[in-house]
């Protein structure tokens, strides 16, 4: 890996097969994602959006070209290795979150890092805090199906920024949540990009999003049809 670089995309086709035949959804990628950006792919519902982030993660398998994350040519990892590098360096946000039901908001929080074999006493200011900043230190003890949808959104954020991530992938993170709740959100997720350098890339329809970026991928049908570094007013002052 060129050491600037967290996620290098080459030539990337992805089909998925529809009755005997099969559906392109990823047309020949290549990209290059530095260490530290703060990036959205945006564009239509279908565009490949979730599929790109999937690849990226490890969660779905490319049909062609390469893709190196944190320096592992994905192709040559197996599937524990691509697990441990999700569990020690990447966080989720899912566009439906996967809290676990029966685990309390804490416990949800607290889980990667228990996977990680963190201290107990890390674990409890890690926890702490990570719940603090999504503002539901008072929500400690509910379990998912006691939080409003946005509520529940917000613990999947705790969640996956609790073990301090080099990587976040964030499909649709403010998707459930209200204008105020999604600027804090952002808010939350650009200091950590600016404290820890951690690197984002999001997908997402969401304007208020997007005005926190500093580059936008657009894709349409499979492809990148444009690629622009922007100047946010929401990242100034
Ligand atoms: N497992 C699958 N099997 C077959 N087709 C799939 C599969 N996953 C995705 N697709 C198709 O690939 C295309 C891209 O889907 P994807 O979920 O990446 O879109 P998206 O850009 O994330 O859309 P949205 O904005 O609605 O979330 C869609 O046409 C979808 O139907
Ligand atoms: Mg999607």
């Amino acid at each position: 890996m060129d050491n600037k670089h967290i996620v290098e995309i080459r030539n990337l086709v992805k089909h998925f097969p529809m009755g005997g035949d099969h559906f392109l959804a990823l047309k020949g990628i290549s990209l290059d994602f530095a260490v530290g950006e703060f990036t959205g792919l945006v564009g239509p519902s279908g565009s490949g959006k979730t599929t790109l982030l999937n690849i990226v993660g490890g969660l779905d398998s490319p049909s062609e070209g390469q893709v190196t994350v944190l320096g592992h040519n994905l192709a040559g990892t197996s599937h524990k290795q691509r697990a441990e590098l999700r569990r020690l360096h990447m966080g989720f946000i899912f566009q439906t979150y996967n809290l676990l039901p029966v685990y309390t908001v804490y416990e949800n929080v607290e889980f990667p890092l228990l996977l990680n074999g963190v201290p107990a006493d890390e674990r409890k200011r890690l926890v702490t805090r990570a719940i603090e900043l999504v503002g539901l230190s008072d929500k400690l003890g509910s379990r998912p199906a006691q939080l409003s949808g946005g509520e529940g959104q917000r613990v999947a954020i705790a969640r996956a920024i609790v073990k301090e991530p080099t990587l976040v992938l964030a499909d649709e993170p403010t998707a459930n949540l209200d204008a105020e709740n999604s600027h804090h959100v952002m808010k939350i997720l650009v200091s950590l990009n600016k404290e820890l350098s951690t690197s984002f890339i999001f997908a997402t329809h969401d304007e208020k999003v997007m005005a926190y970026l500093h580059r936008i991928l657009n894709l349409v049908d499979g492809k990148i049809v444009k690629d622009e570094l922007v100047e946010n007013p929401e990242l100034k002052g």
